[in-house]
């Protein structure tokens, strides 16, 4: 392996999910990091050795680190970005009311870091941002530091695992050097990777035998964003072929297990449901469609996804209506207010969009989710009741949305409720078990039971 080292600072700006999980983990390989943010909540909370964000394996990382004083947080850019050989800005991206992207915090960030950095320092850009904006965040930076975009593909609820079995790795630039060095940040991760899962109780598997992929600098930010958006083309895809299975009697996952099986198309993210929702594809379409239009490009495949993804929460909310008649008035259990399972994170969550429209209609909504009640409080209507258990949510419901794949929405036995229509929003029950009972079961693009 090649020798690793050569950079013993870094400094992450930004500590939300990414900025969160890439400090914790390069404070176990090797590396001195600090970890800055303008949000002193968060900072406060870092302090005490805790995210304030639920993600498997990341709160010991955190404490281990703050002990052993390799990971300092804190809300100034110095000592930290003029003592690091490497800066990570992982700040955020969110989308516009047009959909493009706010680009304000990538400036600010770069803006604050640039009189501070060390000369041959190596700013790096892992915060997702359309293709063009790496040229322009180097103007702003002195000529002796290197600009590298290096985007970040973890999963959240996966961060750790992702790290620790990447598939490639993608820096962009036109300073090789400063490539070479940006990977031996994670060539120490992997040679770290045994101790980062044992500290952070994550299992891993073999060797990661992931690729290091060298590209220009608008090649590694249209990466990216395409790899985003193709993920959730193929949930609208999905989506909908679903709806025609659901006109023709057709069942979406038989289809989808089929269709898949062909190796040139692949099963993953084929799966029907309410949709995708999250921090990162619903912004990340928009911004891509946006950006493309700066270029005088149109993408109305895009355009399309979004559509379709847009129509699901109501597609949801109508079979439910069709089976139960007036939606008004009735008690209805929301099970899932996380954009998906394994994290707390309920941007955009497709289970408040479905509490809320349920809630305009007058229905009676309470909602639990295990690690989101809190985050998802924002996204929600007042009158939407949060509770903090299952049996609560569950009790006198009439009817149950199950609208992210927890393990315990999963394995819960509902035959055994009160409730007369179980709306499986992500497809992830086994619809024969309610054959023959007076529950009626119905998914997206399957066969109502
Ligand atoms: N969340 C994911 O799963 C994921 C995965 C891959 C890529 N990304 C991308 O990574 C970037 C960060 O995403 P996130 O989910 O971690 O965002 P986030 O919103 O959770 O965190 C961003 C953090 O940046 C801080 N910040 C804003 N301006 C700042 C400044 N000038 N100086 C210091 N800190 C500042 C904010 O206070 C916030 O804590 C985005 O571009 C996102 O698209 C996210």
């Amino acid at each position: 392996m090649k020798e690793v080292m050569s950079t013993k600072t870094i400094a992450v700006i930004g500590s939300g999910y990414v900025g969160v999980s890439t400090a914790a983990i390069a404070a176990h390989a090797g590396y001195k990091v600090h970890l800055i943010d303008v949000n002193p909540d968060r900072i406060n909370v870092l302090k005490t050795g805790k995210s304030f964000f639920y993600e498997e394996g990341i709160d010991p990382l955190l404490a281990q680190a703050i002990e052993d004083g390799t990971l300092i947080p804190s809300l100034s850019y110095e000592p930290g970005v003029s003592e690091a050989d490497i800066i990570f800005s992982c700040v955020g991206t969110p989308d516009n009311p047009d959909g493009s992207s706010n680009l304000e915090y990538v400036f600010a960030a770069a803006e604050t870091a640039a009189p501070l950095l060390k000369e041959n320092a190596i700013f790096v850009q892992k915060s997702t941002v359309p293709v063009g904006t790496g040229k322009k965040v180097r103007e702003v930076l002195p000529e002796t530091v290197s600009y590298v975009s290096n985007p970040e593909f973890l999963r959240e609820a996966k961060s750790v695992y992702d790290t620790l079995h990447f598939d490639r790795i993608v820096a962009g630039s036109d300073d090789g050097q400063a490539i070479e060095k940006v990977f031996d940040v994670y060539r120490a991760i992997d040679e770290h990777r045994d101790h980062i899962a044992e500290v952070s109780g994550v299992s891993i598997v073999a060797p990661s035998h992931g690729k290091y992929i060298t590209t220009n600098l608008e090649s590694a930010e249209l990466i990216k964003v395409t790899s985003n958006a193709f993920l959730a083309l193929k949930i609208s895809f999905a989506n909908s072929i679903a709806k025609l299975a659901d006109a023709s009697g057709a069942d979406i996952e038989q289809v989808m297990d089929a269709v898949g099986d062909d190796e040139r198309i692949g099963r993953a993210f084929f799966n029907a449901g309410r949709g995708y929702g999250g921090g990162c594809f619903p912004k990340d379409v928009a911004g891509l469609i946006s950006s493309s239009n700066t270029f005088g490009v149109e993408q109305p495949i895009l355009s399309a996804a979004q559509d379709i993804n847009e129509s699901m929460a109501g597609y949801v909310v109508e079979k439910a209506h069709a089976a139960a008649g007036d939606l008004a008035g009735k008690k209805i259990a929301l099970l899932g207010l996380a954009f998906k399972a394994g994290t707390s994170d309920a941007r955009k969550s497709p289970g408040a969009k479905i509490a809320n429209m349920l809630d305009k209609l007058g229905a009676h909504v309470s909602a639990y989710d295990p690690k989101a009640n809190e985050e998802a409080k924002d996204e929600l209507r007042a009158s939407v009741n949060v509770v903090d258990t299952m049996i609560e949510v569950i009790d006198g419901a009439e009817i149950i949305f199950v609208a992210t794949a927890w393990p315990e929405f999963v394995d819960y036995d509902y035959t055994q409720t009160s409730a007369k229509v179980l709306v499986d929003a992500m497809n992830c029950l086994e619809p024969s078990t309610y054959a023959n009972l007076s529950m009626k079961y119905i998914g997206v693009g399957r066969r109502s039971i």
